[in-house]
């Protein structure tokens, strides 16, 4: 994989929903090749234009199926519900193998999603890793950020907290959270992604209580 934005390229299965297409906006805009994967080709084609058309027809972005926009990217981001991970996963497994997968699942369970429910793996990210099997890259990073954030395409007032299987896993992961012009932060091992997992519930009870719509984490302390 290279550093560079001209030619690193990335897939974001599920780019067709809102956090992910809120992603493909910040990316495309950010310079890199995005692809954008879908169960049907056609949708993610079709959300290709729409990104495109709000970037003043400027950028690379282009619709395919998951498997074949796994197959193409350098990296791999997965923006599905957490009821279509594991399908999504199987689907994209051998496509996605010696590439790091981003993933931004949260693993909330309807009706309760303001309640902490994780699986038995113990995330979802955690979950990934074991799907995709030995040796899996996996990165957990964007599952406090709201997809509403990512579109409005300005300042974020929210961190993002990253957890991976290395730390060369995370590095790499915090750049792409650099370029979608938000402040990462290395927050250790894919076993902690369960905390930045988690806090999703919990931000998504303060909204409820509070009245909005845009709760977010920054973390104070320290400086960059
Ligand atoms: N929305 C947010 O603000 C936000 C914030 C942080 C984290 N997240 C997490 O990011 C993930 C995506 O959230 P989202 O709000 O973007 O979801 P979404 O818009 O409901 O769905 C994203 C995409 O997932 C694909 N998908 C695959 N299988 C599906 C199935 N069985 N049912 C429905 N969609 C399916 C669909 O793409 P195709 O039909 O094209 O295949 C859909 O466009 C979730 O795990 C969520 O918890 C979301």
């Amino acid at each position: 994989m290279t550093d560079s934005p001209i030619l690193l390229s990335i897939a974001v299965l599920g780019g067709t929903g809102k956090e992910g297409k809120g992603l493909v906006y910040r990316w495309a805009k950010a310079g890199y090749r995005v692809l954008i994967g879908s169960r049907a080709a056609e949708k993610a084609q079709a959300a290709a234009a729409d990104v495109l058309s709000m970037l003043g027809g400027s950028g690379s972005v282009e619709g395919l199926d998951n498997p074949t926009a796994a197959q193409k990217a350098d990296i791999v981001v997965l923006t599905v519900p957490y009821s279509a991970h594991r399908d999504t996963l199987e689907a994209v497994k051998e496509a996605v193998k010696g590439k790091i997968l981003i993933d931004v699942t949260v693993p909330l369970v309807p009706p309760k999603v303001a309640k902490v429910q994780m699986p038995p793996a113990g995330s979802a990210a955690q979950e990934a890793r074991e799907i995709l099997g030995e040796g899996a890259q996996v990165a957990a990073a964007f599952q406090n950020i709201s997809h509403e954030h990512l579109l409005e395409g300005g300042d974020v007032e929210c961190d993002v907290l990253v957890t991976g299987t290395g730390p060369e896993v995370r590095a790499e992961a915090i750049k792409l959270v650099e370029a979608a012009g938000l402040t990462g932060w290395d927050a250790g091992p894919i076993e902690n992604s369960v905390v930045v997992e988690g806090l999703t519930s919990v931000l998504i009870g303060i909204n409820k209580k509070y009245g909005s719509t845009h709760a977010g984490i920054k973390i104070t302390g320290v400086k960059k």
